[in-house]
């Protein structure tokens, strides 16, 4: 059996730049054997705007958010995964707005003690992969989102491992040409695939 990968995509763009590359890393990954599920997180349909603070999720036992919509079920596989890859164009020096809302609501997927600020959960066996295009070079925004991420790989006990793809212009369709890309999308899925 493979290893099961989730892809959270980040961008509204169906076909644009980060889903390109997306595609070619989901190809080289379930070339490796790996399952993937890939999850359109930019058209969900959220309930609210953003996490809501409530803290239902700490109120309670279930590693769950208390918020019942289209985002909670998807939360709710992640532990049984090997792999979480997050995608995201970068949106004005982060992740997508998009992206971030789903993310945010992970914090239902640990308990947080506020007397000894230990945080227990249930993702400490999973690899976190990104995936994030920018428009400008990689200090406009992409060592940001990728900081972002390596410090929720660091607090869960995991590590990150990353694709940065930076001057990818959202006016030309260069990237679907780019054949050296596409090797390295892929060979990055494979490597997701059979890390340890
Ligand atoms: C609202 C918005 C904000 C952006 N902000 C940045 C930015 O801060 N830094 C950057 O390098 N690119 C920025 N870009 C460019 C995109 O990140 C880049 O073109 C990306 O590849 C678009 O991905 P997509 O085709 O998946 O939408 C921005 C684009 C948009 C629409």
């Amino acid at each position: 059996m493979g290893k099961k990968i989730m892809v959270l995509s980040g961008s509204p763009r169906k076909n644009g730049n980060t889903n390109t590359v997306v595609g070619w890393f989901i190809e080289g990954a379930r070339d490796a054997g790996a399952v993937v599920e890939l999850i359109d997180v930019a058209s969900l349909k959220s309930k609210f705007n953003g996490c809501i603070a409530c803290l239902g999720c700490q109120k309670s036992d279930k590693f769950e958010c208390a918020v019942d919509d289209e985002i909670k079920p998807v939360l709710a596989r992640i532990p049984e995964k090997d792999v979480l890859v997050f995608t995201t164009p970068v949106y004005f020096y982060g992740p997508s707005a998009q992206l971030k809302l789903a993310m945010d609501r992970m914090y239902s997927l640990a308990k947080f003690n506020p007397h000894t600020g230990e945080i227990s959960h249930p993702l400490g066996h999973l690899t976190l992969g990104l995936i994030s295009t920018g428009g400008g070079d990689v200090n406009r925004g992409l060592h940001i989102v990728e900081q972002t991420f390596s410090t929720l790989a660091t607090s869960i006990g995991s590590k990150l491992e990353s694709l940065l793809v930076p001057f990818a212009s959202m006016y030309s369709d260069d990237i679907k040409h780019n054949g050296e890309l596409r090797e390295k999308a892929m060979a990055f899925g494979h490597k997701l695939s059979v890390t340890e």
